[in-house]
């Protein structure tokens, strides 16, 4: 198939464009400088350069690609290290303008799939009931404030992607990304904060995370590409586990001393309602679905196993 990824240089999109090469598609990667061309030849794929806020830009990138399917993997999250309304403003507007200009461009040429990138963690899933979430449950219909923008974002994304009957529209629910090119790999200013045990954990650590190591996010990608149906899939490991439990093991295997503790409302000064918020009440996610569906099981099954070395 003829393969449109937005976002090809991202942490996700540089995982997936070869792994789409070798299995034999041919890869029109966007980007929007002149100068990672070069990147993305390397990566097996045919650059294109158009800015994603240009719907006109997008609409000729696209029709001049013709592509069967087209992937949204659009962020703008580099170098944010801790999450705030402001630092969500761009990729809100990806996750909104730049999901209709691609939708728009995908139309005209008649796309058989449109698979986007959405959120399973970040508190996208209500905060009550169990601690592990399928994609049937509801969403969080009172969010944190400072995330009420970026969850509403998604949430427009979903809506226009499930919604464009033309397509067969498919949201991925990835969990919190780890690995080479993300916020949580060796070196990165996150592991350094564990580390200086500048990570604190926050009142009961109760927060269930769901992580996802970027190579198998980039296989349930390809899988979804390949043979998705319109809907939305968790794409996590099968360990969804409460901070308590997680920070400790990698403060532990990273060599640090034990993570301090910090009462709620301390944390709120630092970290926000968001932060907190992630530390004692989000919910985690089932990947049952996924694997049924898209016949996809990940190569790391838990964080215990290599976050650390990750
Ligand atoms: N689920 C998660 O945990 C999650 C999800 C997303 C990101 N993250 C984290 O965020 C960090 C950064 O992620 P990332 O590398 O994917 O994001 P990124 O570097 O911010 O960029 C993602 C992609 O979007 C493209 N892009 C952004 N704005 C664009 C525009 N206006 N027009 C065209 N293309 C545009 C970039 O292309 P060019 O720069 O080449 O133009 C790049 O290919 C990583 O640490 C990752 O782990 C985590």
């Amino acid at each position: 198939m003829k393969v449109f990824v937005a976002g090809a240089t991202g942490a996700i999109g540089r995982q997936l464009v070869p792994r789409l090469v070798a299995a034999g598609h041919q890869v029109h990667g966007m980007t929007r400088s002149e100068d990672k061309q070069g990147l993305l030849r390397e990566l097996g794929a045919i650059p294109v350069v158009a800015d994603a806020l240009d719907p006109d830009q997008v609409a000729e990138a696209v029709a001049n690609a013709r592509p069967d399917v087209i992937v949204h993997q659009l962020t703008a999250l580099t170098g944010v290290e801790r999450y705030s309304a402001r630092a969500a403003a761009p990729t809100n507007r990806l996750r909104i303008e730049g999901t209709d200009h691609l939708l728009s461009a995908g139309h005209a040429v008649g796309v058989r799939r449109f698979v986007a990138q959405g959120i399973a963690t970040f508190g996208l899933y209500a905060r009550s009931g169990g601690p592990v979430k399928t994609e049937e449950d509801p969403v969080d219909p009172a969010p944190a404030k400072d995330m009420r923008d970026g969850l509403a974002a998604i949430r427009h994304l979903e809506a226009a992607v499930l919604g464009a009957d033309w397509t067969e529209g498919i949201v991925l629910r990835y969990g919190v990304f780890y690995g080479p090119g993300t916020s949580l790999a060796l070196g990165s200013s996150q592991f350094e904060m564990v580390r200086k045990r500048k990570f604190p954990l926050v009142g009961d650590g109760g927060g269930v995370w769901s992580f996802i190591h970027i190579a198998d996010a980039a296989e349930a990608t390809v899988a979804a590409i390949e043979h998705g149906s319109r809907g939305v899939y968790n794409v996590v490991d099968d360990d969804p586990a409460p901070v308590a439990e997680w920070l400790p093991a990698l403060a532990q295997e990273l060599g640090a001393k034990k993570p301090m503790r910090m009462p709620r409302f301390v944390a709120r000064l630092f970290a926000g309602e968001a932060g907190v918020m992630m530390m004692t009440e989000m919910r985690g996610a089932s990947n049952a679905k996924a694997k049924r569906e898209l016949r996809w099981h990940p190569a790391h099954p838990t964080w215990r196993e290599g976050l650390a070395a990750a």
